[in-house]
């Protein structure tokens, strides 16, 4: 049932009490003024006005009219309650399950309010495609300021397909260590209440994309993919495109202040029309080199694992470098002249792990694709040396499954109920089976 249909219901039943009531006070007002006028007219000695001296109804009336009227008005309101009341238990039900729901509303009403003031100037909408941290200064290992960098900030639409109920909270709890997200629960030093985080993780689980959406998504990020590939592959390329346009920039502001007639602004004008030309054919070069690797992808499972691996979209939610290469959420390839800035190496580590050799953390691929489609459990170690602490922070990426293939229940709470069921998880079996493909041949 709806907030609003709720709410009327509730009001409904309140005015049908007011009238009962409102109905109950007239009767006793009116009881009240006929019994003292009555009382004006008390006149006559005692002897005639006590009750018992009144001369009452003879037996004859008392036995037929009167005993009939009485043992009709009996039989009339054992009806009603004998109707009335199963009625009443009946809608009991759903009377209470109607107060569950509207609590929940609320609460999920609540957690949408905390997350339009918290969360989204970083994330963007709960179901959306993510956002940015914008204008984050990043420091290097000793505190020294670096640069400042736009972070992506990951969608959060299927957040709870891959972490635990318990594991999104933690997060919230704590934040994430070098990276824009700050801690917001108490444990961490944050400043909402443990309610609070549970009213966000609530609207979050209520605003998850469906998994087709999802899958979907997965696969739009691809084309992304094999552009930042292309540039990647093509580091020179790449930073003249990018040296372009900032001359471009700075050629177009000069321009902008020089007499538009005269023979310099032509001259200018000459100028950034070859940089933009030659800006133009450096980006067609490297969308076409791109498109090549897109194709190469569908029969080559190791250039499709990379780029899953590196998948942008949703601000990289699906994919695993902003975690596990230093430098891919901010496009650290995006400032080559900047020599604190090392490009991106894939699988160089950043908060997670480096991948290098990962092939010895685990007996067989098999066994590596397993730990990806679970992700790590707090506390639990995994693989020959795996550590799983810090309150299992790799996600889970293939269903909700158990180690027994049974299906676990993701959001571990009262409040949400089966939110596993019909989802298929983020990546598939063969996506999975890619990533580790790649993974593999990085050692
Ligand atoms: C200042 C920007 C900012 C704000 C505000 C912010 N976040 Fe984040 N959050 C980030 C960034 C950036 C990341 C990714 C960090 C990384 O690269 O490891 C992140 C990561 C997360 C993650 C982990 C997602 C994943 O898959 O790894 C969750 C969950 C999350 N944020 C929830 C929230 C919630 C809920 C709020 C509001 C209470 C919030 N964030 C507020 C910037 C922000
Ligand atoms: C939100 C950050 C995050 C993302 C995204 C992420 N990982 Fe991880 N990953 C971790 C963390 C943290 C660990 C260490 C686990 C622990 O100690 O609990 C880890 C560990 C691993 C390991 C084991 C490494 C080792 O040597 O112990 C593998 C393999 C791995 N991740 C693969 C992936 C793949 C594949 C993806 C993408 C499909 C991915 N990860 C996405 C955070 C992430």
């Amino acid at each position: 049932m709806s907030i609003t249909a709720q709410l009327i219901a509730a009001s409904a039943q309140r005015q049908i009490g007011y009238v009962i009531a409102g109905i109950v006070l007239l009767a006793m007002v009116i009881y009240w003024i006929f019994n003292w006028l009555d009382g004006r007219h008390e006149t006559g000695a005692e002897v005639e006005l006590a009750a018992n001296r009144n001369i009452n109804m003879t037996d004859e009336e008392m036995e037929t009219k009167r005993l009939d009227l009485s043992l009709t008005g009996g039989l009339l309101t054992l009806t009603v309650i004998a109707i009335a009341l199963p009625l009443y238990w009946l809608g009991e039900p759903g009377r209470h399950e109607g107060l569950i729901e509207f609590t929940d509303d609320q609460f999920v009403r609540q957690g949408e309010e905390l997350f339009a003031e918290n969360c989204a100037q970083c994330h963007g909408s709960a179901n959306g495609e993510g956002g940015v941290a914008a204008d984050f200064a990043i420091v290097d290992g000793n505190g020294v300021y670096v640069d400042q960098v736009q972070w992506g900030a990951p969608s959060l639409a299927a957040v709870l397909d891959r972490f635990s109920y318990d594991e999104v909270k933690y997060i919230l709890n704590y934040g994430r260590s070098n990276s824009p997200m700050p801690a917001w629960g108490a444990p961490g030093g944050g400043p909402m209440t443990d309610q609070q985080i549970d009213k966000v993780i609530a609207y979050l689980a209520h605003e998850q994309q469906s998994s087709e959406d999802i899958a979907k998504g997965v696969l739009d990020g691809l084309d992304g993919a094999a552009l930042a590939k292309a540039q990647a592959d093509n580091p020179d390329m790449y930073a003249r495109q990018l040296e372009l346009a900032d001359m471009v920039a700075v050629a177009s502001d000069n321009l902008s202040r020089l007499d538009a007639d005269s023979a310099d602004a032509a001259a200018l004008q000459a100028e950034i029309d070859t940089m933009l030309e030659e800006h133009g054919s450096i980006i067609d070069e490297l969308a076409a080199l791109g498109a090549d690797i897109r194709t190469a992808a569908d029969s080559d499972q190791i250039v499709m694992g990379e780029l899953l691996f590196n998948n942008p979209a949703s601000a990289g939610a699906y994919g695993c470098a902003r975690c596990h290469s230093a430098g891919w959420s901010y496009s650290a390839n995006d400032f080559p002249t900047n020599p604190l800035i090392p490009p991106i190496v894939n699988g160089s580590g950043g908060f997670a792990p480096g991948l290098v050799g990962v092939s010895d953390q685990f007996e067989d691929a098999a066994d590596q694709a397993s730990f990806i489609t679970q992700g790590s459990k707090n506390g639990q170690a995994y693989g020959a040396f795996g550590q799983g602490d810090g309150g299992g922070q790799m996600p889970g990426f293939g269903a909700c499954w158990a180690e027994d293939n049974a299906i676990l229940p993701r959001i571990q709470s009262d409040r949400i109920e089966g939110h596993c069921e019909g989802r298929s998880g983020i990546l598939t079996t063969e996506q999975i089976e890619a990533i580790v493909a790649y993974e593999r041949s990085l050692d």
